[in-house]
This record gives C-alpha cells, sequence and structure tokens, in this order.
C-alpha cells in the first residue's frame, strides 16, 4: 500500500551514527528512525546481548510467566517514581492502553460517559481511538466517526483547561505530550505542566503524559516530565525504548495501576523475552554510557551551533525542542529540505509542514552534531534565499 511518500533510497547497514545505503553513500543520522535508534546503529554491546537473547528464546506468551518483564517494569519503576506497567509493541497501543485506563477509571467512579482532555496539535497515534485525540484534522481526515469522548484545548493555557474544569462534570484525564512532535516540536513548559498535575490532583482526574517520542533519554532526563519535578498518573513510552526492536509501554503510578485487571486488556507480542532484553540493555546502556548527560550537551551544542549559524537569517522563525529532540521552525513549507539534506548526506525530518526536526541516536558525539550544522544550516540558508 502507498501510505508513505518514501525518499529513493534504501539503507542497508549502520553503525553509531552512520549508516548506508544499498549504493554505498554514506549519510550522518540526525533522525534516528524517528526518535527510535537510541543507541544509533549496530551498537557494540546491544548487538551481542540481542544475538544471544534470540539464540535463547524470542517469544513465548503471556499465558506464561516472563522474567524479563518483570525486570524491565522493576527498571521503568525505578526511573519513573511509578509502580506498574504494561507491555505492548508500538506508541499507539500503549496510548489505546491508556485511554481504556482512563475510561474504565471514570467508569469505576461511577461516571458512565467519560471524557478526557486532549491538545490542539497533538499526535498519539493512527488507531481509531488515537487519531481521534490526535489534534490534526489531516489525521482525522476521512476515517470518521471520530471516537467521542475527547475534550481538546490548547497547549500551555491553564485558563482552558480551568474553563473545562469548571463546565464539564464528566472529565476523568488530561493525556498530553511532554514536547509535541509531530506537532511540530512544542513544548508544555514547565509552569504549566505544575498547573496541569495540581488540577488533576483537586479534581481527581488521571495525568497521563504520552512520552513516546520524547521519553527515554531524548531531553537529557529519563522522561521530560522530569525536568518539570512532576510525576503522571499514566505514562504511554515505545520509540526508543527498545532501539529499533518495537517495545511499548504503559506505566503507571498508584491511582491508575489496579484499573485494568484480568481479561481487561492484552496483546499477543506484548512484553515477549526479545523486546524485553532489547528494553532493559537499552536503558542499560544509557545509564552505564552516561547518554542522558550526552544527550543534554550534545543536544545543546547542537542547538547553540545551528542558532549561531542561522543567526539573523530571514525566514528562521523559532527554534524548540530540547537536548536531542529539536525543531527548527521555517516561515514556509519546507518538505524539500528533507531530499535535499538526504542528497547531502543527511538524515533529518520536517513535520507540521514548517518545522525541521532533528531526534538523532543519544550517542551522538559534538564532532557529528558540529557535522549536522555544517550540512544543514548552508542548505537551510540556500532553501529560504530562493
Ligand atoms: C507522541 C507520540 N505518540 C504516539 C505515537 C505513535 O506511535 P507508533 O507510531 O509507534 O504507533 C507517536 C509516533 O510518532 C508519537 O510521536
Amino acid at each position: 500500500m502507498q501510505t508513505y511518500g518514501r525518499l529513493p533510497i534504501a539503507l542497508s547497514h549502520g553503525r553509531g551514527c552512520r549508516v548506508w545505503d544499498t549504493e554505498g553513500r554514506e549519510y550522518l543520522d540526525a533522525l534516528g528512525g524517528i526518535a527510535v535508534n537510541t543507541l544509533g546503529h549496530a551498537h557494540p554491546k546491544l548487538v551481542p546481548a540481542l544475538q544471544e537473547q534470540i539464540s535463547k528464546l524470542i517469544h513465548s506468551s503471556n499465558y506464561y510467566l516472563v522474567p524479563l518483564q518483570e525486570q524491565l517494569a522493576a527498571k521503568l519503576c525505578e526511573l519513573s517514581g511509578l509502580s506498574s506497567v504494561f507491555f505492548c509493541s508500538t506508541g499507539l497501543e500503549a496510548n489505546e492502553a491508556a485511554l481504556k485506563i482512563a475510561r474504565k477509571f471514570g467508569h469505576d467512579k461511577g461516571i458512565d460517559r467519560p471524557e478526557i482532555v486532549v491538545y490542539e496539535k497533538a499526535f498519539h497515534g493512527r488507531s481509531i481511538a488515537t487519531l481521534s485525540a490526535t489534534g490534526n484534522p489531516k489525521v482525522q481526515a476521512g476515517f470518521g466517526p471520530l471516537v467521542e469522548g475527547f475534550v481538546r484545548v490548547p497547549l500551555n493555557d491553564v485558563a482552558a483547561l480551568d474553563k473545562v474544569a469548571r463546565e464539564r462534570a464528566n472529565v476523568v484525564a488530561v493525556f498530553l505530550e511532554v514536547i509535541q512532535g509531530e506537532g511540530g516540536i512544542n513544548p508544555a513548559k514547565v509552569e504549566y505542566l505544575q498547573a496541569v498535575r495540581r488540577i488533576c490532583d483537586e479534581r481527581g482526574w488521571l495525568l497521563m503524559l504520552d512520552e513516546v517520542q520524547c521519553g527515554i533519554g531524548r531531553t537529557g532526563k529519563w522522561f521530560a516530565h522530569q525536568w518539570a519535578g512532576i510525576r503522571p498518573d499514566v505514562m504511554p513510552l515505545a520509540k526508543g525504548l527498545g532501539s529499533g526492536v518495537p517495545v511499548g509501554a504503559v506505566v503507571c503510578g498508584p491511582r491508575a495501576a489496579s484499573v485494568l485487571g484480568p481479561g481487561n486488556h492484552g496483546t499477543t507480542f506484548g512484553g515477549n523475552p526479545l523486546a524485553m532484553r532489547a528494553g532493559i540493555e537499552t536503558l542499560h546502556i544509557i545509564q552505564a554510557d552516561g547518554l542522558l548527560a550526552n544527550a543534554a550537551a550534545v543536544g545543546a551544542h547542537l542547538r547553540a551551533g545551528l542558532e549561531r549559524e542561522l543567526a539573523g537569517v530571514k525566514g528562521v522563525v523559532e527554534f524548540r525542542g530540547q537536548g536531542l529532540m529539536i525543531g527548527i521552525e521555517l516561515d514556509r513549507s519546507c518538505g524539500d529540505l528533507l531530499k535535499q539534506a538526504c542528497e547531502a548526506g543527511l538524515l533529518i525530518s520536517v513535520t507540521a509542514e514548517r518545522v525541521v526536526r532533528l531526534l538523532p541516536p543519544l550517542i551522538m558525539t559534538s564532532g557529528e552534531a558540529d557535522q549536522v550544522v555544517a550540512i544543514l544550516a548552508p542548505l537551510i540558508r540556500k532553501f529560504l534565499s530562493t
């Protein structure tokens, strides 16, 4: 099916932040498979661990105990301060589980038609429920009727959320990305996140933070909300958790941990031994190799380089993001830059039409960040001058 507009290259192998296509051309990877390749490519510690796991057991079944699930869950709980985990395979599945938790949380309180607060420009996935929660008409077009039970507000607007709190008695949860990814790298402000946490506590709502794109060390902390010193009740994860092996997770705190019971939810692949091993090794390597500090430092270096090289360039609107999640908003549609960068040996993304997005592996070095700047800044300057 032609569901993607693809560039005409095929990647064959990689090492670190470099990848090569089937014609032997080399690329610097500032996309990381859209925030998936946390450890870059062919990581020397990850590869043997996965090889060993494949040789032992790839999949068993959730009919049985899976000790590696318990190990990864314990680590995610330790890092987040939360208390229990459901495993799945993708971001939208993690978000579906979160939405089910919110609805059942409401039903358990006697609310028959629970509502969930969602956001303008949000992206939560492409299943019917998650595209209904998504705040992008293009993603929704052609797929109506949408799932009901969502109330939409603008990001970083406490008054709008307060109004919802006053006027809608059936709200049970607030669901947002700490940094909107597909929507154009739009960060929720620290004060906003703190206000949302306070409102959720006052109202007895669940705070559900979609960290599918911004989590797993990308911003320089394990989870992006930790910059605000708050804790969510429900946190969907995926993308970077398995370094390329599909792993999704919903991590819950005490308020949400026991909402779902036996028979309420499940998935065949979720939590299989290979996926769990990928998650365990990814978190271990991030910790052992100091990749949180690296993401913060190299991210700041990369952004400073781009800001310096693009200072005063007409058509550059704003730099946004944190750590190795960087957006450069331009004043016009810039999808063409994707192809131009690729031809120049650099993998990037363009999202929300006008935002150049960088999501490199967390292992990127300052030297590689300098090379990203050296390729990308002249391309943007040239693009804006035509
Ligand atoms: C914040 C966020 N949530 C959910 C998803 C959906 O994840 P997946 O594509 O793994 O279903 C994405 C994907 O881009 C995302 O960025």
